[in-house]
């Protein structure tokens, strides 16, 4: 069973996203905790204040190390398996499908989530394993970061899935993006689904979902097929 930490101020923002659907389900079948902590319960001060001024001046606060350093240590006592300790911010490596399949291999994951602010650079260079960006624009917080990074995850952990939506034929996974799907009706107010999936002919609606996946890959994602080789069929296919 996967162990999940999350480090946040705001607590609240992760019992909705969490309990419910797929995240729900995975929890249910034991396929992973959550333990949602406020870090502020670790501030060694009377007001238990998280942040301060930055040295050399200028706006905004910054985290102060002694509440995070307390916190992981405190989580990681007692703990067989070195955690991954991921810290969500815009400075962070992209975050890809790769990565997420990377992390799904881990026993034990704490996400630490800053508000606002920025976050003393020890904690960066000496607690983190990893610097996490889920894209290039500035949330108000690592909170929805870490939920996208945790949903992600989640769903790739063995028995979370049923087999009907498995994985292995996501978009991203393949290297392509996935190809159009369709359900009945056949005509909808005119709108026809193409024949050859209704024809029941499985070799040629395989090449036919081949062949849209790579289509919508190359219209909607050309960066994708950079790193992609290409089969002599596929080359033969984006010539057409
Ligand atoms: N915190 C603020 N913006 C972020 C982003 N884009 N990714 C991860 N964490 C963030």
């Amino acid at each position: 069973m996967m162990k999940i930490d999350v480090l946040t101020l705001f607590p609240n923002m992760f019992s909705g996203v969490l309990n419910e659907s797929i995240l729900k389900k995975a929890q249910e079948k034991q396929a992973v905790t959550f333990n949602i902590v406020n870090f502020r319960q670790f501030a060694d001060n009377k007001h238990q204040t998280v942040d301060d001024y930055p040295y050399g001046g200028g706006a905004g606060m910054v985290l102060k190390p002694q509440p995070i350093f307390d916190a992981v240590a405190h989580l990681t006592k007692e703990c067989e398996h070195q955690p991954r300790i991921i810290l969500l911010c815009p400075q962070g490596e992209r975050y890809t499908q790769k990565k997420a399949e990377e992390l799904a291999k881990e026993n034990h994951l704490i996400f630490i989530c800053g508000h606002y602010e920025g976050y003393d650079e020890r904690i960066r260079e000496h607690l983190v394993t990893d610097e996490i960006s889920i894209g290039d624009y500035v949330l108000t917080g690592g909170e929805l970061a870490a939920m996208v990074v945790i949903d992600s995850v989640v769903r790739l952990l063995p028995g979370v899935l049923g087999n009907e939506a498995s994985p292995v034929l996501d978009s991203f996974s393949s290297g392509l993006l996935e190809h159009p799907h369709y359900t009945r009706p056949a005509d909808f107010r005119g709108l026809k689904v193409p024949d050859v999936l209704l024809s029941g002919n499985h070799r040629l609606i395989e090449e036919w979902r081949q062949k849209e996946s790579l289509r919508r890959t190359f219209l909607r994602r050309p960066d994708l097929l950079e790193n992609y080789e290409l089969t002599d069929q596929q080359k033969k296919w984006l010539e057409e």
